[in-house]
């Protein structure tokens, strides 16, 4: 996730404008930033990787001249964050800049074919292929600005918001979206696009949502938007945005949680495009260690306990999670150099994560890493790591970041499962279409489901503690509903694989103790059925995930929550969790308590 924005003034200092913006986007992305301007037919530029502030102290955004430019601020994904790879990007001749938020997946590709045309590229980003290609199509189809940019895209794969300048047509900005965000902000004396509408809010509150497969034109005095299959012109007026800043900060919703909640659908369809080549390399990792250990802590180990069901069940490979801080007292005399360690953490910064590697590490072993943070710790400890693209989660409560994590995992179990000759041609064609459709399906719960959960919260507020269980890969997802709970609601529960609750934990139950079953239609779900017979007969009060129509659970819970119907058991946790963060985070506000900062927790925990 990246921000961009761009200003067409009649007047004044478009730099500082820009610079003041992408403050406003720091949020999206903060390991570099960079601004282009155009003046008197020339294009000027400064970029660097660092903090706003820190690139600002050391270049001073705002001394840029012109009175149109374009900024980014970036979270790396293709390419480490260094100045080279800073946005924006230039062509061959100097003449065009171009900023981008999003994934081109066949760059690689488009590269190829430009370099033998004698392009010559500067860094190791997707994006620039997108200004060479512009580049071509107005010198050797002799198109304008706007048509080469449409050509572009339509020769482009993935998801962008761009914008795009030029020295050869100064008096404008074309941006374009496909998948990731867009708004248009039209102001007295200058016209903005931006990744959200928080960056030009302080500027003017009139907004045009931008939808994918639209371009527009922006000057200082309007802008027109197109189709870019065809140019057809698309008539659409501003909206006011009555917004406060706090509010316009979290784009509407009262706390980061909840957009982050619903920022998943997008979060997954960015963790659906990742590198080929690194998804490939980890998986002949996994392929030839002798051992696997996942190791992680909170959510992230959540995510690992789901993966060793996904390894073990489509892979037949047998890996074994495991909590951080417990890895080097359990395995550190044993583990050695044939052992593999894939090391999942969103930050990439986790000290207990981190010590569980480096022991590891002193023992020779092969160190994997999934992270959401590029140039974190992990990512330089690690021998391949994956950067799962999720953008900053700025809720201390892990939600986008770990249904991210469950997807790459996901992929990779797949990807084993091909390798290792398991599963049939025609089951692996199939898990991938339903990979492909999770993003859908997850919009729909949240869609459907949201104001019953609502409800819900609102029912069972008071209750003074819970159970979640589940069966299988669906223990995973219960313990991750017990975590939401419990970190950001203040709500003691215990989580166990629903089979062991009778060795136990059911002695706590009594009439209206609430007990959440997580049940999606997979091999466990009699074994399931039988346990919720178990809580019943003691009184407890049933709330229920369950398959859409599944009425056999549906007549024995007091309450259930549905999930689209279709779902192979090895995905079920991404869309199965989402009511259950929905109901910690719907808890949390019902019992007054700030879902964004839980006492007692930091986002990152540096400490062992
Ligand atoms: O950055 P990491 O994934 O390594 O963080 C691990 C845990 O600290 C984290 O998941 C924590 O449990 C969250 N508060 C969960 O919401």
């Amino acid at each position: 996730m990246c921000g961009i924005f761009g200003c067409a003034s009649k007047q004044g200092n478009a730099a500082k404008v820009i610079h003041a913006a992408l403050k406003r986007l720091e949020y999206r992305g903060y390991d570099s930033v960079g601004e282009a301007t155009l003046s008197e037919g020339k294009l000027f530029i400064k970029k660097d990787s660092g903090k706003i502030d820190e690139v600002h102290e050391k270049l001073n955004l705002d001394d840029l001249p012109g009175n149109l430019g374009i900024g980014h601020t970036r979270w790396a994904t293709h390419g480490a964050p260094l100045q080279v790879n800073a946005h924006p990007h230039i062509d061959c001749e100097e003449q065009i800049a171009v900023v981008h938020n999003g994934i081109i997946e066949n760059y690689a590709l488009v590269k190829k074919e430009l370099e033998d045309k004698g392009h010559v590229f500067r860094s190791k980003t997707d994006t620039e292929v997108i200004v060479h290609l512009i580049e071509e199509l107005v010198k050797q189809q002799n198109l304008t600005l706007v048509e080469a940019v449409a050509e572009a895209l339509k020769a482009l794969e993935g998801s962008y918001a761009i914008a795009v300048i030029s020295t050869l047509e100064p008096d404008k900005i074309i941006c374009a979206r496909n998948e990731s965000p867009l708004v248009v902000g039209v102001g007295e004396n200058a016209v903005y696009c931006a990744s959200d509408i928080p960056a030009f809010l302080p500027l003017t509150n009139k907004a045009v949502v931008i939808e994918d497969g639209e371009l527009v034109i922006i000057t200082n005095d309007g802008y027109e938007i197109q189709k870019i299959a065809d140019l057809r012109l698309v008539k659409r007026e501003p909206k006011i945005i009555d917004w406060t800043p706090e509010m316009a900060e979290k784009r509407g919703y009262p706390h980061f949680m909840l957009k982050e909640i619903h920022e998943q659908p997008l979060a997954l369809r960015n963790t659906l495009r990742l590198q080929e080549h690194y998804l490939e390399l980890m998986t002949t990792f996994l392929d030839r260690a002798k051992e696997v250990f996942l190791v992680a802590c909170g959510t992230s180990y959540h995510a690992c306990l789901a993966a060793s069901y996904m390894f073990s069940k489509l892979a037949y490979r047998a890996t074994y999670p495991i909590i951080a801080s417990e890895f080097a007292e359990q395995h550190g005399k044993s583990v050695n150099i044939e052992s593999t360690i894939l090391a999942v953490s969103q930050s990439g910064e986790t000290a207990d994560t981190l010590a569980a590697v480096e022991a590891a590490r002193h023992r020779a072993a092969t160190i994997l890493g999934l992270t959401n943070v590029i140039g974190s710790t992990l990512t330089r400890v690690s021998r391949v790591y994956i950067c799962q693209q999720s953008g900053p989660e700025i809720g201390v409560a892990a939600t986008k970041t770990f249904t991210a994590q469950l997807c790459v995992l996901a992929q990779l179990a797949l990807r084993l499962a091909k390798k290792r000759g398991k599963v049939s041609q025609d089951e692996i064609d199939f898990l991938e279409e339903k990979l492909e459709q999770i993003p859908n399906i997850v919009e729909n719960v949240i869609v459907k489901q949201e104001d019953k959960i609502k409800q819900l919260a609102r029912k069972y507020k008071d209750k003074r503690e819970f159970f979640f269980l589940g069966r299988g890969i669906s223990t995973a997802t219960a313990l991750e509903g017990r975590l939401k709970l419990m970190e950001i609601a203040y709500v003691p529960a215990i989580a166990y694989p629903a089979g062991e609750s009778k060795h136990g934990p059911i002695s706590l139950v009594e009439p209206g103790f609430p007990v959440v079953f997580v049940c999606p239609p997979d091999e466990t779900r009699k074994a399931v059925i039988g346990n919720i017979m178990e809580m019943k007969a003691r009184g407890a009060s049933i709330i229920a995930i369950i398959e859409e129509g599944d009425e056999e659970i549906k007549n024995l819970a007091e309450d259930f929550i549905e999930v689209d119907k279709g779902i192979p058991d090895i995905l079920s946790p991404i869309p199965y969790v989402i009511p259950l963060q929905l109901f910690a985070y719907y808890m949390a506000v019902e019992r007054s308590h700030d879902p964004d900062k839980p006492r007692n927790l930091a986002k990152s925990v540096t400490v062992k």
